[in-house]
């Protein structure tokens, strides 16, 4: 595990945005993983139906991120996310024996509309926060998740390399501000919606 963990921190140089971006959303990186609902994921201890919920609340982002950013030029099919979400989901389905597309478990709707307003380079965004927690904090995670085939990367280093340079193409230092706006926005959006998952009184329908 420490040298899996070696492996993927030391899998690339960040270039100076990438430094200045990790700087200026580092105070809310570290509120939302100690929030209760991750630290919880991280000990084991979430219940695997408010882990379902989550997961499914972040699919539509990871499709949106995909749809748009990634196409035939650039197709590394390691990184496609939302084919291992889709696959955990129906595993908890089945396991929860539970319908998570219930409306009242569904919050990601305002998040999903503000995501559509931006054009393509800001909303790699989404992509910086999803692939990189995914990446990072969820090779930590992944030990406690009972169906986690999310944080199974073949060739992580080389995917956190493709990533980067995915996000770091078009940054400068016109655009730098701006984006580490709309991550910030972003890491609110995540936020809202771990409070409400942690939050609600959710049960499953049997
Ligand atoms: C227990 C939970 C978590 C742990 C232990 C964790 C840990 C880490 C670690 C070790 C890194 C690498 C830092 C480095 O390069 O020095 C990282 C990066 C990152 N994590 Fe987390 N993380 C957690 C949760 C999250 C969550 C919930 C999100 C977002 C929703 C997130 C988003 C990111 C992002 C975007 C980066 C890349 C930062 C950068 O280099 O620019 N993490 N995390």
């Amino acid at each position: 595990m420490l040298l899996h963990l070696i492996k993927v921190l030391t899998a690339y140089k960040p270039n100076e945005f990438s430094k200045k971006i990790k700087k200026q959303t580092k105070v809310k990186h570290d509120q939302i993983e100690s929030h209760p609902f991750i630290k919880g994921m991280l000990s084991g201890e979430l219940p695997d139906f408010k882990y379902a919920v989550y997961l499914n609340n972040l699919l539509p982002i990871y499709k949106g991120v995909e749809m748009f950013l990634f196409n035939k030029r650039n197709t590394n099919s390691d990184i496609v996310q939302s084919k291992k979400i889709l696959n955990d989901i129906n595993n908890y389905s089945n396991f929860l024996n539970v319908d998570l597309n219930q409306d009242h478990l569904l919050f990601y709707r305002d998040w999903l509309n503000h995501f559509t307003t931006k054009n393509d380079f800001y909303k790699k965004s989404e992509l910086y926060i999803r692939w990189l927690a995914d990446m990072y904090g969820g090779q930590i995670i992944k030990k406690n998740i009972r169906f986690g085939s999310k944080y199974d990367f073949v060739d992580i280093r080389g995917d956190i390399k493709f990533v980067r340079q995915l996000i770091e193409d078009g940054l400068n230092s016109q655009n730098v501000d701006s984006f580490i706006e709309e991550v910030n926005i972003s890491y609110d959006y995540h936020y809202k919606l771990v409070e409400r998952v942690y939050d609600a009184t959710i049960e499953p329908v049997y």
